[in-house]
């Protein structure tokens, strides 16, 4: 299904497009509940307008539990999930969107299957795993050096030709690898870039984000908590602070550096809860706005505390892919 409608966070009158979660069913327009408070973001330069907060479920293995958090963020309204078929719980995921009929749902190809028999093959396994007939935004996990980018993006095409996708995102991808990967398209565009980025974690604000920006390409940021780093002792200055703003929308310190992420132009954000609690308060960090002293504050008081950048644990290990790859490779050759 695709979510449009307003940018608004009065929903009575919102259009959305579903699909059903059953597999074989179509897609169609309806009129959302009046409800949640969500605001809303363009994805890309579609007319798709997408949760400005989304669910992820990287480590989500609890089906018991993780199906009750995800189910509690999409009747919320944070009806975008978030998953990959790397993180092997596509299943559960569709277990908790069965039913469910405004949910978009985003999932990710590994790099090791690239090739592009190999796409398709992993598109068709997370269609049926997932128990849908289409998946909304279909991305690349990371980039693969070792795979031409124009032979897996052909394979894009192709699903997006053959209507198993709808729309074409990449996660990890730098200006340079984006540049490349938007260059071996033939048609479309990519709608989507998924990076790390949290009030902790801000490398994409060197360079990525203006790209991102000027083309239009919607920033899914991914674990904007910070892995729940935000909360632990050595941040708590930080925290303080966040309350402290917090108190004056009467919203929590996550809420708070939720906030502070959507309201940059483009950026949504998809944090991981595996607590009904926290699912429902990270909705609730959406359809409101810090103001802009707040947000001057808040910028103030992190540059005062950043000594140096942080930087994103993931980087290492993805900019090293060809080690990665090479690994994941040598692991499915073993299985066969
Ligand atoms: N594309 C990529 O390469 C990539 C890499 C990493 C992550 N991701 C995606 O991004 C998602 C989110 O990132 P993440 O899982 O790394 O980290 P995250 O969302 O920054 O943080 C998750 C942690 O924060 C806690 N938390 C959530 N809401 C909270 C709240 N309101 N108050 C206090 N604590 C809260 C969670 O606890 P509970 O679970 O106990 O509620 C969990 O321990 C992933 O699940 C995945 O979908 C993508």
């Amino acid at each position: 299904m695709g979510i449009s409608g307003t940018n608004s966070c009065k929903l009575a009158s919102a259009s959305i497009t579903t699909k059903s979660s059953v597999s074989g069913r179509v897609n169609r327009t309806r009129t959302k509940p009046e409800g949640t408070g969500m605001g809303y973001k363009q994805l890309g330069t579609t007319s798709e307008k997408i949760p400005e907060i989304g669910i992820g479920t990287w480590k989500m293995l609890n089906e018991a539990t993780d199906v009750e958090a995800i189910r509690a963020a999409i009747e919320h309204g944070s009806s975008l999930v978030d998953t990959a078929e790397m993180y092997g719980n596509e299943e559960l995921v569709g277990e908790a969107i069965k039913g469910q009929e405004n949910v978009f749902i985003a999932t990710k190809v590994s790099p090791h299957n690239f090739r592009y028999d190999d796409v398709i093959r992993s598109c068709d396994a997370s269609i049926r795993k997932l128990g849908v007939k289409q998946i909304d935004l279909y991305q690349l996990h990371w980039p693969n050096h070792s795979i031409p980018i124009a032979e897996t993006m052909r394979a894009m095409e192709q699903l997006k030709r053959d209507g198993k996708i709808r729309h074409i995102g990449v996660s990890n991808f730098d200006v340079k690898e984006l540049k490349e990967a938007q260059g071996s398209l033939k048609s479309g565009e990519i709608v989507c870039n998924q990076v790390e980025y949290s009030i902790l974690v801000r490398d994409i604000e060197r360079g990525l984000m203006d790209f991102c920006k000027r083309e239009r390409i919607t920033i899914m940021a991914y674990s904007p908590l910070a892995r729940g780093a935000i909360f632990s002792k050595k941040y708590e200055q930080l925290r303080v602070k966040l309350e402290s703003i917090g108190e004056n929308h009467d919203k929590s310190a996550a809420q708070v550096a939720l906030n502070w992420l959507i309201s940059k132009p483009q950026v949504v954000a998809i944090p991981k809860a595996c607590s009904i609690h926290h699912a429902i308060e990270n909705a609730e960090a959406a359809g409101w706005r810090i103001t802009p002293e707040e947000l001057s504050e808040i910028n103030r008081f992190l540059s005062s505390v950043r000594k140096r950048p942080i930087t994103s644990i993931f980087t290492p290990v993805i900019k090293h892919n060809g080690f990665w790859s090479r690994h994941m490779q040598n692991k499915k050759r073993a299985k066969v």
